[in-house]
């Protein structure tokens, strides 16, 4: 599978949205909030290069049936563990695509009223969006093309690769 994005340029620009990050909350604590399982990796890596206080969190979501429909049903399946009520919450995504996933859970999240909500995502994918929502913090904007590693998967394969890669079909079944 062709390479998209090698494990330096993610790293490089992990630490440039870490350090942004850093110095637009300093002094400050934030909970990260993490959606499983695709940004997993990313919020590992997320974590290590900010330097103010942070805890982290998870959520999990499907979708309602295999193929995604416009309406936007996205179920939670795993909620947050520890209250956000007054805290500065960021949520962190694997990739922004059409927007259904983020702008339930930024709904659902700010119905416990936390002091701040931003989203940061590893992956923009703009072409794609239904819903309008945009991304405080993104490492890299790509063309519509279905991708690979660093989390993310095909039919839960391949997310332990460690650049991003361009799936051969675009896009695969079911996408
Ligand atoms: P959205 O609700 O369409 O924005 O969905 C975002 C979710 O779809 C991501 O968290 C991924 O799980 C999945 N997704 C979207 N595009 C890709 C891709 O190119 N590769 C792997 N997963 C993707
Ligand atoms: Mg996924």
């Amino acid at each position: 599978m062709d390479i998209l994005l090698t494990k330096e340029q993610i790293a490089e620009r992990v630490k440039v949205i870490g350090e942004e990050i850093s110095r637009e909350y300093e002094g400050k604590s934030i909970v990260l909030i993490g959606v499983l399982k695709g940004a997993a990796i990313f919020l590992a890596d997320l974590a290590r290069s900010i330097t103010v206080d942070n805890t982290f969190d998870f959520v999990a979501v499907s979708s309602y049936g295999r193929v995604r429909v416009s309406s936007g049903a996205v179920k939670l399946i795993k909620d947050i563990d520890n209250p956000i009520e007054g805290r500065n919450v960021i949520l962190v995504e694997d990739i922004l695509d059409t927007g259904l996933t983020l702008s339930y859970l930024r709904g659902l999240m700010l119905q416990h009223k936390p002091a701040s909500l931003k989203i940061a995502t590893c992956l923009d994918k703009p072409d794609r969006r239904l819903v309008p929502i945009d991304a405080d913090y993104a490492c890299f904007k790509i063309p519509n093309r279905f991708v690979i590693g660093y989390g993310m998967d095909y039919a839960e394969r391949y997310r332990g690769v460690p650049d991003i890669r361009i799936y051969p079909e675009n896009p695969p079944p079911g996408h």
